[in-house]
């Protein structure tokens, strides 16, 4: 293993009920002047919304609300909440929703407290946080980005066209209440998107030096075939808890940095997929799903090695008489069947890129990331732009 520290401040409760037992002493904990945050409604139509509105109520909390967080959310948008919350004086910020509301609080819960230009010192680079925070805690209603127990924050610039993440532990939610029948109502094609970019988080990781025997490429390969089956299952019955419990847990557990320590990671697909979303607004795991097996195509032969190992280790291909580059191959091929078989798109045409879509433009704004087997040019992510087209 390569030397690591870690530490994670996030404090878990998860199962079925966890929101009606817990949340209440949770306004205890942290104050009663609360700005609740959220999406586009989803919260009012499957009822989470009036349940923890009742539990706030009878906590005697004072609460404003921050409603309309958008998919892949913008400055903009960051902005406003964070002067909602100086104007109410909120103690704390409660998100509920999925990557988009819980990355949004993390920025407001910067921006509602700093007086610099949050995008400018935070995220257009990297920044020292010589402050505190607001308290954020939230409540998750979709498996997927593995935001609650990490502090990372994927926030759009629409003015300057770029989508970046990044990492602070100071943004790491106080708390998170995860209860899986809360994620039975998303739909169908958000729920394999959730699942997709959970392997593709974990591929990302694993896919990365180094490859000497260690315990995170073990950990990532049972989360991969956890993931893999338990996805099956739910596209079958969306709510069987078992397999919605377990993919819910497997987001959290493939970013909560366990995965990660003494590797190096790739992320060069999750690069290429925020830029294609800071211009067309795609929806993240798709994007994810449809560049993934392209970008394997792509430097499978410079990781062969651990190809063969996803091949036989995720997929149990057998290995018969086939050389390596053959079954590292079959691995990734594995992987695209796995993608069209849960329905999921596998071209840039379904997510709304046409042949007026500025491909070099995009593939030129990538940050280009050192990438772990093999760093890419800018003129090879414009191809896999087109051959994903
Ligand atoms: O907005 P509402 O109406 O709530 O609807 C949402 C939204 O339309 C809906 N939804 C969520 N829970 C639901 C539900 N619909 C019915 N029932 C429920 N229980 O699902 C839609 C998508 O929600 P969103 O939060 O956008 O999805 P996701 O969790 O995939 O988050 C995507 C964002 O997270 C970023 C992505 O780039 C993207 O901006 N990421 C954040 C990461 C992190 N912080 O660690 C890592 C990821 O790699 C990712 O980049
Ligand atoms: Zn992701």
């Amino acid at each position: 293993m390569n030397n690591f520290i870690y530490e994670n401040s996030t404090k878990v409760y998860f199962g079925k009920g966890c929101v009606k037992e817990y949340l209440s002493c949770l306004v205890e904990k942290y104050g009663k002047r609360i700005l609740l945050a959220y999406g586009g409604g989803s919260i009012k139509k499957n009822g989470i919304y009036q349940e923890v509105m009742d539990i706030l109520e009878k906590a005697g909390a004072e609460v404003a609300e921050f409603s309309g967080i958008m998919a892949n959310p913008t400055y903009q948008k960051v902005l406003e909440g964070a002067e909602l919350a100086r104007v109410h004086q909120s103690d704390w910020i409660l998100g509920i929703g999925g990557g988009s509301v819980m990355d949004c609080c993390k920025a407001v819960s910067m921006a509602a407290v700093s007086t610099k230009d949050i995008w400018e010192n935070y995220w257009e680079k990297m920044g020292i946080i010589d402050f505190e925070p607001l308290p954020l805690g939230v409540i998750v209603t979709v498996a997927g980005t593995g935001s609650e127990c990490n502090g990372g924050a994927v926030i759009t610039n629409e003015e300057r066209k770029i989508k970046t993440g990044r990492d602070y532990p100071q943004c790491n939610p106080k708390f998170a209440l995860m209860d899986p029948t809360y994620t039975y109502s998303v739909p169908v094609k958000q729920m394999v998107s959730g699942g997709f970019d959970i392997l593709s988080h974990i591929m990302e990781t694993y896919f990365s030096e180094p490859d000497t025997d260690n315990v995170s490429d073990d950990i990532s390969e049972a989360l991969m075939r956890s993931t893999i089956r338990n996805l099956r299952a739910a596209v079958q019955n969306p709510k069987d808890y078992t397999a919605r419990s377990n993919l819910l847990w497997a987001s959290t557990m493939a970013e909560n940095r366990i995965t990660k320590l003494g590797k190096k990671c790739d992320f060069e697909c999750h690069q290429m997929e925020h830029q294609l979303g800071a211009y067309t607004d795609c929806n993240h795991g798709c994007g994810l799903a449809v560049l993934h097996p392209v970008y394997y195509r792509h430097i499978y032969k410079d990781g062969l090695a651990k190809f063969v190992r996803f091949a036989e280790n995720v997929w149990e291909i057998p290995r018969g008489d086939k050389t390596d580059e053959e079954m590292a191959r079959e691995g990734v091929e594995a992987l695209a069947d796995f993608i069209r078989e849960i329905g999921l798109p596998a071209t840039l045409r379904e997510l709304g890129v046409t042949e007026h879509t500025p491909l070099k433009e995009i593939a030129d704004s990538c940050n280009l990331s050192p990438g772990s087997y093999r760093k890419m040019s800018h003129e090879e992510i414009l191809e896999i732009y087109q051959e994903c087209y």
